[in-house]
């Protein structure tokens, strides 16, 4: 029983307190635990959570003030915290095989002769089709049940999000409900007057199926997500829903003022892109001002009346309610999905009110200006379907993910090239650093690739150059398709930035 679209108040995630702000460090603590969440109304659905709710609650740090979270794994399976977008420590990143450990699992500390770490070796052997590449790393670090991660938060202000990243079994776990949003500001960005309080709304867009009895309905190859990675056939290319929600709720609404709000729109979905648009009752659509990508500020607004959001991209825009009647509404329409699909959320515009907030001509000043001059290597990849295990994989030049292969190395500090090609549609994403675009096709990149970005979206056929300087850690670091189902299937790789001298 699907709701009507636009009935549901939109929920916003409760901002996570600290447990301690003390020694100049905020600490908090989250226990991963299965829960219950009414998503579609009067319908009980078990899911996979961060402290209890889906999304999980937002963390809000200032730059450069570290913060340290403890997970607490409560669920019946290892997870994986990754932050997204986060300048993090190897250590802290998330390594897809750097598990926590659930409560009462079997052999937490003798890890390397767990008969079910066999058992992955088996179902490898055995099914080939679509089996995965396993926890095999002899390098995984397990730590038990409860972990800490910390974040140095040394970085631009902008909208990033958690995320499980467990080796073979991302897609799935995001899908049972484990993300949630992590907003860093600063006083840069304070100071601009964009809209705040009330009006700043983050937007996590995701789909989802639902079965009969209102279970999540994913297409894993073995649902207890212990064993068997993969995803049945007809699902190799991703797994899209029919039901899109915003933070968790199908297709919601909310009330406005008339005027300017901030949206912090992030697609959460593990493999639907959008291509959102704001249409008022008359059918006018209104501007959607860009004010920053997924690293944080642009250096100028950018305008769009349409605007392309791949999986894991987040883009930070203004819109401005300020000339649609009283009682009218606006929906935000995506124009790539088909159906029910087609429809994001609406806002109504329920009173006018006054707005001192302001959308300044110059945002930020502080984006790196990178040249290909600058680059001291440049590097082609290509994204691209091919065989694994006897099945069907996702590659990337050529190979699968393989934890124990480095298939990048890089000096701390270089700049570099790089060049990505891809056959279908691919969301690259690389941890660590944010990088721009110098191209798109064989053009200039497009308005939406705008500002300093950690996701890029490859479309079919289609090459672009990034350009990025390897800084801030050393170590081992991944980069990866955010189509989650292609990067459960191998589209990832090892990224290590070595000292410069040797
Ligand atoms: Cu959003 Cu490697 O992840
Ligand atoms: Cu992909």
């Amino acid at each position: 029983p699907l709701p009507p679209s636009f009935q549901v108040p939109l929920p916003v995630p409760e901002v996570l307190r600290p447990i301690s702000t003390t020694g100049g460090v905020d600490r908090y603590a989250i226990t991963q635990r299965e829960a219950t969440a009414e998503i579609l109304p009067g319908v009980a659905t078990p899911v996979w959570t961060y402290d209890g709710t889906f999304p999980g609650p937002t963390i809000e740090s200032r730059r450069g003030r570290p913060v340290m979270v403890t997970h607490h794994n409560e669920l019946p399976v290892p997870s994986v915290v990754h932050l997204h977008g986060g300048r993090t420590p190897a250590e802290s990143d998330g390594y897809p095989t750097d598990l926590v450990l659930p409560v009462g699992w079997p052999d937490a500390g003798a890890h390397t002769d767990h008969p079910r770490r066999q058992g992955v070796q088996d179902a490898q052997g055995e099914q080939g089709a679509h089996g995965g590449h396993g926890m095999h790393d002899p390098r995984a670090v397990v730590t038990g049940v409860t972990r800490d991660y910390t974040f140095p938060m040394d970085q631009r202000a902008t909208l990033l999000w958690y995320h499980d990243h467990r080796m073979d079994f991302t897609a799935p776990a995001i899908w049972r409900g484990l993300a949630g949003l992590h907003i860093v500001r600063d006083d840069v960005e304070d100071a601009l007057g964009l809209p705040s309080g009330p009006r700043e709304l983050p937007l996590m867009i995701t789909d989802r199926a639902f079965s009969a009895g209102g279970r999540l309905d994913y297409p894993s190859l073995d649902p207890t997500l212990r064993d068997r990675p993969g995803v049945h056939e007809p699902f190799l290319a991703g797994v899209v829903g029919d039901v899109v929600l915003v933070n968790g709720a199908p297709w919601p609404v909310h009330e406005v003022d008339a005027v300017r709000y901030r949206l912090r729109i992030l697609n959460a979905s593990n493999a639907r892109h959008y291509e959102l648009e704001l249409v008022d009752d008359a059918g006018r659509r209104l501007d959607l001002v860009q004010v920053g990508a997924d690293q944080g500020l642009l250096a100028a607004p950018v305008v769009h009346r349409r605007l392309p959001v791949a999986p894991a991209e987040r883009y930070d825009v203004v819109v401005d309610f300020s000339a649609v009647p009283v009682g009218n509404r606006v929906r935000l329409v995506n124009r790539v999905g088909t159906g029910r699909a087609a429809e994001v959320m609406a806002f109504r515009v329920v009173r006018r009110a006054a707005d001192d907030s302001r959308v300044p001509g110059t945002l930020a000043t502080d984006l790196p200006t990178w040249r290909r001059a600058d680059a001291v290597r440049v590097r082609d990849l290509a994204f691209r379907a091919g065989r694994m295990n006897g099945g069907h994989g996702w590659l990337i030049d050529g190979l699968p993910f393989d934890p124990a292969r480095t298939d990048v190395t890089t000096r701390l500090g270089d700049v570099e090239v790089w060049r990505l090609i891809a056959d279908v549609h691919h969301p690259v994403h690389l941890h660590l650093v944010g990088f721009r675009l110098l191209s798109r096709g064989n053009g200039r990149p497009l308005a939406h690739d705008a500002g300093l970005k950690d996701t890029v979206s490859l479309r079919p056929g289609e090459g672009v150059e990034i350009i990025t300087r390897f800084d801030g850690y050393r170590g081992r670091f991944l980069f990866h398709c955010h189509n989650a189902e292609h990067e459960d299937m191998g589209m990832m790789a090892n990224l290590e930035i070595v000292w410069p001298c040797p």
